[in-house]
Parts: C-alpha cells; sequence; structure tokens
C-alpha cells in the first residue's frame, strides 16, 4: 500500500482534520512531518470533539500508530499536556512515538518569537507566537537542542549552556528582558524527559518497515503550500515545508514512497496572519464567510480573512505538490451567495498572470480577475453523489478542478464526518 500525503493548498485551516479523520479508518501509520503546535485541527470522533495541536490524529484511532517526525519542532510542554488531555478521556496515548531528531522548542523560542513580533509592529508577520520561528532558526544554524538531548542531561547541559549564552545576550541587550536562568530550564526539560522517554526513538525504520510490509501510511501536513518557507508567499509564510516534498524531508522517506498526494482546498480562501491576499473578499461578503463558514482559528482563536477562491494559487498549489487529487472542503458555506466569484488569474500592469507570479512586487500588487459563476443558494448538507448536488454546485467543482488541473475526488458539504459527497465513485476516502 503506498504512502499518502496531505496538503493545504491555500493558506491553512482547510479542513485538513475531518480528511484525515476519513482516511485513518484506512491508515496504519500517520506522520507529522514539519511544523509544530502552530497547528490545529478539531476532529469529531464518535461525537467527541478533539483540537489536536502538536499530536498527529493517528492517536484517535486504536490501529493507528501516530508518529511525530524529525521535521517537526516539539514544545515538550505541550505536546505533554496534549497527551494528558487526551489521555483523561481515555485516549490510549502510550503508542505516540517520537523522533528523538525532531528539534525542541525552547522557553527563550516563545519569548523571542514574541518580541520580535512587537519589535516588527505594523511589519509584524502575525505568527502564532509558538516559538515555531526561532526553533527552525537555531536547527538551521545548528544550536539547536534536540529530543534526544533529553535523554542525556550532560549534553543537553552543554548544548543548553552554547544555546542561551548568545539567547540571554539577545533578550537582555537588544530586548531589554530578562535573562532566563540556565538552571530553570533545564529542571524543567529534564523532568519533561523522564515523561516523554518512553516515546522517543528512531522513527525512520518505523516508517520504512510499514512501507515495507505493505501497510497505509499518512504523511499529515501542517500549515500548507502558500505558507511554505521556500515556495510561499515569503515573508509572510511559516518556518517549514508543508509541501509534499517536504514529507520526504521531514518524515525520511524517499520521493518514491509517496504515490498519493491529495490537496485539500476550500471552496473559497482564507488566510490568517499578514501577507497579500489578492483574492480577499470586499468586507461585506468576508463578514458573510466567516460567520457562515466559523472562520475563526483552532490554535489563535483569530478571525480569519476571508476571499473567493483563487485558481491560479490552486494551479500553483497542484504543480508544486504534484496532487493528485483535490479535496474540496465547505462547499456549503457558498451557499450564500449567487454569483460566485472565483479569481481566475491576476493583472498588473496590464499584464495578465494565469500563473503565479515570479516575484513578491506583482503578487503585493497585483489585482484578481474575477469569473462569476451562478449560485445554488440551497442547502447542499444532504447530498453524497454528485447527482444529488445542483447542477451548479457541479458547475462550480467541474470549474475548479478545471482551473486548477487536478480532479476533485471529495466534496465536503458540512461539518459532519457523513457530510461528503463522493465525487469519484471510490467509496471511501
Ligand atoms: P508561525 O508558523 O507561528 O511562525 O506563523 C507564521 C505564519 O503562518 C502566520 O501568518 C501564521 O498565522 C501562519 N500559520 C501558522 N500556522 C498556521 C495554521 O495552522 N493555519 C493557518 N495559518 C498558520
Amino acid at each position: 500500500m503506498p504512502g499518502v500525503a496531505l496538503v493545504g493548498t491555500q493558506w491553512g485551516d482547510e479542513g485538513k482534520g475531518k480528511v484525515t479523520d476519513l482516511l485513518a479508518e484506512h491508515t496504519d501509520v500517520v506522520v507529522r512531518y514539519q511544523g509544530g503546535n502552530n497547528a490545529g485541527h478539531t476532529i469529531v470522533v464518535e461525537g467527541e470533539r478533539y483540537a489536536l495541536h502538536l499530536v498527529p490524529t493517528g492517536i484517535l484511532y486504536p490501529h493507528c500508530v501516530p508518529v511525530i517526525g524529525p521535521g517537526v519542532v516539539v514544545d515538550p510542554q505541550v505536546l505533554i499536556e496534549e497527551l494528558d488531555a487526551l489521555g483523561e478521556r481515555g485516549v490510549d496515548t502510550s503508542k505516540l512515538l517520537l523522533s528523538g531528531n525532531a528539534h525542541l522548542i525552547m522557553p527563550y523560542h516563545l519569548e523571542l518569537d514574541r518580541v520580535t513580533e512587537r519589535r516588527l509592529g505594523k511589519n509584524r508577520l502575525g505568527t502564532t507566537k509558538r516559538g515555531i520561528g526561532p526553533a527552525y532558526a537555531d536547527k538551521a544554524t545548528r544550536v539547536g537542542l534536540r529530543v534526544q538531548d533529553l535523554l542525556d542531561p550532560k549534553i543537553f547541559s552543554a548544548k543548553l549552556e552554547v544555546a542561551l549564552k548568545e539567547k540571554n545576550l539577545i533578550l537582555t541587550r537588544v530586548y531589554g528582558r530578562l535573562p532566563i536562568p540556565q538552571k530553570e530550564i533545564e529542571e524543567q526539560y529534564l523532568a519533561f524527559a523522564q515523561r516523554l522517554a518512553p516515546h522517543i526513538t528512531d522513527t525512520d525504520p518505523v516508517i520504512q518497515d510499514a512501507l515495507d510490509a505493505g501497510k497505509s501510511v499518512m504523511f499529515e501536513g501542517a500549515q500548507a503550500t502558500l505558507l511554505d518557507l521556500d515556495h510561499g508567499t515569503y515573508p509572510f509564510v511559516t518556518s517549514s515545508n508543508p509541501i509534499s516534498g517536504g514529507a520526504c524531508a521531514g518524515a525520511g522517506v524517499g520521493p518514491r514512497d509517496i504515490t498519493r498526494i491529495i490537496g485539500i482546498s476550500k471552496a473559497y480562501c482564507t488566510r490568517v496572519g499578514s501577507g497579500p491576499f489578492p483574492s480577499e473578499a470586499d468586507p461585506a461578503d468576508a463578514e458573510i464567510l466567516v460567520e457562515a463558514g466559523a472562520e475563526y482559528g483552532t490554535t489563535t482563536g483569530r478571525k480569519r480573512r476571508c476571499g473567493w477562491f483563487d485558481a491560479v494559487a490552486g494551479r500553483y498549489a497542484a504543480r508544486l505538490n504534484t496532487l493528485t487529487e483535490l479535496v474540496v472542503t465547505k462547499l456549503d458555506v457558498l451557499s450564500q451567495f449567487d454569483p460566485i466569484k472565483v479569481c481566475v488569474a491576476y493583472e498588473y500592469e496590464g499584464e495578465r498572470f494565469e500563473h503565479f507570479p515570479p516575484n513578491q512586487t506583482i503578487f503585493n500588487k497585483c489585482k484578481p480577475i474575477y469569473e462569476e459563476l451562478p449560485g445554488w443558494s440551497q442547502d447542499l448538507s444532504e447530498a453524497r453523489k454528485p447527482d444529488e448536488l445542483p447542477a451548479e454546485a457541479r458547475s462550480y467543482l467541474d470549474a475548479i478542478q478545471g482551473l486548477v488541473g487536478a480532479p476533485v475526488s471529495w466534496a465536503s458539504v458540512g461539518p459532519g464526518r457523513d457530510e461528503i459527497v463522493d465525487m469519484a465513485g471510490s467509496g471511501s476516502l
């Protein structure tokens, strides 16, 4: 059975949680490959609602092994809190595997994320303030501490000393903050170590053996294509690679191990945080989308910026991720509109851009070119097969798949796990 990657095609919050949930039914191993607790999935299993930030969704299914891969940055306190909360609700958390190569989010990363955003003022990125960027920066400059360092107090202490000396200089001299005492961090993290030790392992062979044995492995992306550090709307991006290629580096598999790549896209578009958003709707339409789509962040509770489906970004995501299919979520939310706008291209200084513009200046200043498609103005929540959708809704999905260049395999028409239309007649995700 092949590896399956699940990636967001927009700026995150596409509703990956529901798709993961349906896929997990036939999945043996679920691997998170990047990001940290900046993510947030809400999943409803047997009527119970779970908001997961760091732990892979596989934890909720008895037959699944959940893996936090080497490409993830881990705040151990958050991980322990999440495991405890799940444990209290009767979820077996003992099976969670945590890569020893994953990097640790340290208290100074959190502090630096907060103070740099404050200093940037109106130029701030609008990060989740979870320490993600500073932790990945330390990984790249090779002063990061890794999960495996928790298991060797001497090494942990030595590495912490090197990193903290510089961080305290920055915190005190650049930002006028108090230094963070080494002893305090050591005590706290070595206590975390005791709790996490049973989960820490080399996750590479676990994933590889599962693939070799023909088991199904799902690579669960957090954030999304346009937040990718290398390919997104830099600098308004996250500090890792959510694209499908990122699954190889972040989980420790080769490109040929992943043969199904599912892109998740809302039927419209949202973004949280700062940065350009060509198809952002006018305030009145945006408000309707916010209310109808309950567009508030799972992690920070921030109201999301809302706009129309952006086919230029969709095409870009289809190509970058080599999508084999597209799952469209929240189609029901568009029942509020007639006609419905779709951004088919951008315009900048008289030039039409069908593909993602080559530089940030153009992307920042371009105007959306819209086509209007007829709405359907009716409830979709009972539809399960394509012919149970209004003709206009089917045409809308046809238009999206034509514009993006990837077939729409499923379309979600409500928050419930069964509120989804099997567009390809495949029977199950
Ligand atoms: P960071 O990942 O906390 O550094 O934030 C960088 C950017 O990514 C900000 O614009 C965040 O709002 C955005 N971001 C990070 N995680 C998510 C997510 O899970 N969904 C949507 N946006 C996110």
